[in-house]
């Protein structure tokens, strides 16, 4: 079975928890892709969809899927999305596809965060993935550098500008042994939008496609 076989069966697997006739949030990626396929076979039984991307709110016009403003919603119950790792504790690494801060602002208005992945991205410690963090512009080169005294090996991006206008620095040779605390330190520094670092807000569910079907791990 293939990566994206595996990915398919977990996004499809996530149907189950989908609460009827309330909005449901939207992730971002080649999972979520498949996902949003699935939630297409429901869409009359959903209120409509809140987006973390450009592309997922193209795909969920596209199916016929009604795209609310999250600003015109106090709450909803499920948020599902992908990711680039994820470790026992449910913190992931996310931002490969460069959606990482929509991402992370949807999953904060969520009551539950529901993880889809394949069985590739399960690790036990995050970082072997280079870690995505956005950057206003003109902070770049700053970032960089506070970067790289943590430890790391930032590098721009080439050629990608995010929905919100900025830049990505993917940073390499991380080993993150404290996701909740690195997730706040590089938040903090100046001209950083936020860190592909989810670890205050970790999943409450994931769901894990394999060969021999979907493991959820509640
Ligand atoms: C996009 C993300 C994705 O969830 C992550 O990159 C996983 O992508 P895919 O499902 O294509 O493997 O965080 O910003």
């Amino acid at each position: 079975m293939t990566q994206d076989e595996m990915k398919k069966n977990a996004a499809w697997a996530a149907l189950e928890f989908i609460p009827r006739n309330t909005v449901v949030g939207v992730g971002t990626g080649s999972t979520v892709n498949h996902f949003i396929d699935a939630l297409a076979s429901i869409k009359h039984e959903i209120t409509g969809a809140v987006s973390s991307s450009v592309q997922s709110t193209e795909k969920l016009k596209a199916l016929g899927i009604n795209v609310l403003d999250l600003n015109s919603i106090d709450s909803f119950s499920v948020y599902v999305d992908g990711a680039d790792e994820i470790n026992a504790q449910k913190h992931m690494i996310k931002g490969g596809g460069a959606a990482l801060t929509r991402e992370k602002i949807v999953a904060a208005v969520a009551e539950r965060f529901i993880c889809i992945v394949d069985q590739t991205k399960q690790v036990e410690v995050l970082g072997k993935f280079p870690l995505p963090v956005e950057v206003i512009p003109m902070a770049a080169a700053y970032v960089a550098r506070e970067l790289t005294k943590l430890g790391g090996r930032p590098v721009l991006r080439d050629g990608v500008i995010t929905d919100n206008g900025n830049v990505i620095l993917d940073v390499h040779d991380l080993a993150i042994s404290k996701p909740v605390e690195l997730e706040q330190q590089i938040n903090n520094i100046v001209g950083v939008v936020t860190n592909g670092i989810f670890a205050q807000r970790p999943a409450d569910m994931v769901l894990v496609g394999s060969a021999t079907g979907t493991q959820v791990i509640r």
